[in-house]
Formats: structure tokens, sequence, C-alpha cells
């Protein structure tokens, strides 16, 4: 997309201990000027390397974020992290509505834009995830799940600059199969068409990644479809050397 940025973001999962933070390091170490000015990097690392992490990547401008808010600002919601709490720990990005929130804790549309509202509220970037399933594909229902997933999940509030949506194919998920670039084109022309019935000139500017085992063997040929301004990485993401191989396709 014409004068945006693009955004090469990890998604670290329910992995990562303080092992891992030789991973955190060399990342931030390897993102470092002239590439960096072009493409934005993000590590979303467990909550509980969430402070270590940013303290590492202070002289880095790789940005540290968490990978799902609560909605509500604070309170008695036992195991969940509030959007200011990720702020605190310095983190700038939190991912909502990924599709193993919205599989594994029932996550509706309606929670999921909820939370984006709490992240902007902490000043945070909000990455949210659309994406059909396998079944949904094979009925040609993708187009119309996206739809009501953008419609549904995205506050009246989002902007370029608060918002960035990543469209994973759950069927893509951790699996080595991806969509072809073809289909993926279509996919994200499609969403760009809706980001911007919706929101005029910032659904232009508003970044859509691709996610759904990203490697470094495909990244050059995913990230140079149109409308695709950059990937979440699952798997990938945990080895500083395949991410920065992913990076480094730019
Ligand atoms: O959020 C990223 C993710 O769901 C993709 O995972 O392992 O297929 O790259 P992976």
């Amino acid at each position: 997309t014409p004068d945006v940025r693009p955004l090469v973001a990890g998604n670290w999962k329910m992995n990562g201990t303080r092992d891992s933070l030789d991973q955190i390091k060399a990342i931030a170490q390897g993102v470092m000027v002239p590439l960096s000015e072009k493409v934005e990097t993000l590590i979303c690392p467990p909550a509980t390397l969430l402070y270590v992490s940013t303290a590492l990547a202070t002289d880095s401008p790789l940005a540290i974020g968490g990978q799902d808010c609560h909605q509500a600002r604070s309170g008695a919601h036992t195991g969940d992290i509030s959007a200011d709490m990720i702020a605190d720990c310095f983190g700038t990005y939190v991912i909502v509505g990924h599709s193993e929130r919205r599989i594994d804790h029932a996550e509706t549309d309606q929670m999921i834009r909820a939370k984006a509202q709490a992240a902007y509220q902490a000043g945070l970037t909000a990455i949210v995830c659309v994406g059909e399933t396998g079944e949904e594909r094979d009925a040609y229902q993708t187009l119309d799940i996206l739809k009501r997933q953008l419609f549904g999940s995205l506050p009246e509030e989002a902007t370029a600059e608060n918002t960035v949506i990543a469209y994973e194919p759950v069927w893509a998920i951790g699996t080595g199969l991806t969509p072809t670039a073809k289909d993926v084109e279509i996919v994200h022309a499609f969403i760009r068409d809706e980001l911007i019935l919706r929101f005029a000139d910032e659904g232009k500017g508003m970044r859509i990644l691709y996610g759904g085992s990203v490697k470094p063997g495909n990244a050059r040929e995913l990230l140079a479809v149109d409308n695709v301004d950059g990937a979440l990485i699952g798997g990938a993401s945990l080895k500083a050397t395949d991410f920065l191989a992913i990076y480094g396709t730019y």
C-alpha cells in the first residue's frame, strides 16, 4: 500500500521462558537502521516476559506488545491483564481477537471491539485479527465471514494509527499451508474496500497484515502482494534468525 510503513510482527503465543530472552535480544539488535526506517517490527511475547522484553529493546526500534487484553480497565477479572498494564510495561501494541482467543475463549466480535477500545484508551495500537476457518472457506463463505468480523470487531474510533488488521485464515495457522498469492490478493483487496467504505481516508492507511504459516521461504512472495502491509508470524518468530530473515525480505 503506498505511503504505508509495513509491520513485521511476531506472536509468541504461549511459548517462551526466560531462556528465550536471548532471542528477543538478538531480534532487537538485528532490526537496526537503515531497514528499520522503512519497516516496523514488533514482538508480542507472553505477558510474563513483557516487562523484561521492553527493557531489552530500549535502544532498538523493535516494538513490544501484548497478545490480548481485557476490555475493562481494572477489576475483578482473575487471570486477565488490562491494556493499561501492557502500556505500563512500555508495550505499545496489543493483539485482539486472535482466532485462538475466539475459539479457546469464546470471544465474540463485540468483546473484541471492546478490547480494541480499551487498547485505544491506554494509548496502544490494536492489531485486530480476522479470518475464516477451513470449513467456512470450503463453503465459499470467506468474504461474508470477514465482512461480519470486520464490521463487528472494529470500533468507530479506529484510525490508521491506532489500528492494524491481521488476516489469518484459521486453516493456515501452524499448518504449513498458505493461500495462494492470488487468494491473498483477493482477500486483502476485499478488506481494503471494506475499510475504505467505513473509514474513508483512514481506511486507506490502515495496515493489513497477512498471518498463517509465514516462513523465510514464502515471505518474499506473500509480502509482495498488493495490500499486504506486513506479516503476523507465529512459529517462525520464535527464532531470531527466522524472524530476521522474514524482515530481511523487504
Ligand atoms: O498470530 C500468528 C499466527 O496465528 C500464525 O502462526 O505459526 O502459522 O505463523 P504460524
